[in-house]
């Protein structure tokens, strides 16, 4: 069993789990190593002669060391031993066509190593040439306000915590929402969370629960945050508005006006490391800018001197699947700024 193959093992068993819209359809095989936790993985790649080698049975202790791994369900262990993800930029190369279209990967593109016929072949797209982003070369974008601070003399200063701000958002009458709303959807997550993701507005499924992303598009964004490794507990998770406008129409700038204080004093009791903003009503509301999503992501912003990460809403790739490729890399990139804050880099 080669690297490629025990990958797709565990990527089907992922799929399984119904993790599958995201990671399967986006991942590359060089993501899915470093997701996997396997550093430098070009570099631990093995030549075509030793990889013919490696398929004889007994004629590598790496590939005996990964069978055992394996066996005991350690996939990390097992790729890792394997220096899996040798070939996984020629994909890329002898298919280019594959590059200008997620969907267009295709089972008939040349691959080193095809796997066995039981196993299922899956699907990964080849890497598009340049289309991921290393945070050192992401271009800084807008900054909203001075660095962090400057919030802290806001009307709502006085709210001292999550749970002040969650019990004034139940309180609140500043705009009409409340009196058509059943809950308040304040937010969740870990009071002491470093990431923190903003949507636009409480859907149905929120405001009947009083929480925020828990609909489809909410099952789609734990998804998406699991595939960087946030479990969605560790992250908190809130909204342009705090109450659902009805009919899920797109919210008033009054009521924006009205309700984004609670998020502000909520982005300046958190203080987290990066905001990733979903879709195109939190990233225009928090850049105070007109620009469309597509020109906002992949750059880093900077909103009080916290980093900034524009993506699309998952109820957006819902609708549109190809926007999915374009996610991921910002959400990885909003993952990198996130590590390399906690290293102080
Ligand atoms: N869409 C949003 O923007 N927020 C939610 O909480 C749910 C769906
Ligand atoms: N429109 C939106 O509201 N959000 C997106 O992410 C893309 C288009």
């Amino acid at each position: 069993m080669d690297g490629r193959e025990l990958l797709r093992r565990y990527l089907e068993q992922r799929r399984e789990l119904g993790e599958s819209e995201f990671v399967l359809d986006n991942l590359s095989v060089e993501d899915a190593l470093k997701a996997l936790g396997v550093r430098n993985a070009a570099a631990l790649g093995t030549s075509a002669g030793e990889s013919a080698a490696a398929r004889t049975p007994s004629a590598n202790p790496a590939r005996s060391a990964a069978e055992a791994a394996a066996q005991g369900g350690d996939w990390r262990e097992a790729l890792r031993a394997m220096g899996a993800g040798r070939d996984a930029a020629p994909t890329a190369a002898k298919n280019p066509a594959a590059a200008d279209s997620p969907s267009a990967a295709t089972p008939s593109s040349t691959d080193a190593a095809p796997p066995p016929a039981k196993v299922p072949r899956l699907e990964m797209p080849a890497p598009v040439a340049g289309a991921a982003i290393p945070h050192e070369n992401a271009p800084p974008g807008l900054v909203v306000g001075s660095p962090m601070g400057e919030l802290l003399d806001g009307p709502l200063a006085h709210l001292g915590s999550l749970d002040d701000i969650a019990a004034a958002v139940k309180a609140c009458t500043q705009c009409g929402l409340y009196a058509g709303a059943k809950n308040p959807v304040p937010g969740e997550g870990n009071p002491k969370a470093q990431f923190v993701c903003v949507g636009e507005a409480p859907g149905a499924t929120e405001d009947e629960t009083g929480r925020p992303f828990v609909g489809a598009a909410g099952q789609l964004l734990t998804k998406i945050l699991a595939a960087v490794n946030l479990p969605r507990e560790d992250v908190f998770i809130c909204n342009v508005l705090k109450h659902r406008p009805p009919g899920n129409r797109n919210p008033a700038p009054e009521e924006v006006k009205a309700c984004s204080p609670f998020l502000l004093r909520q982005l300046e009791l958190l203080q987290p490391r990066v905001i990733l903003a979903l879709g195109t009503f939190a990233a225009q509301t928090l850049l105070q800018t007109t620009t469309p999503i597509g020109k906002l992501r992949g750059q880093v912003h900077r909103f009080h001197g916290i980093p900034l990460i524009v993506t699309y809403h998952p109820a957006a790739l819902l609708r549109n699947p190809s926007w999915k490729r374009p996610t991921w890399e910002d959400v990885q990139l909003a993952r990198r700024i996130f590590d390399s804050a906690a290293s102080g880099a």
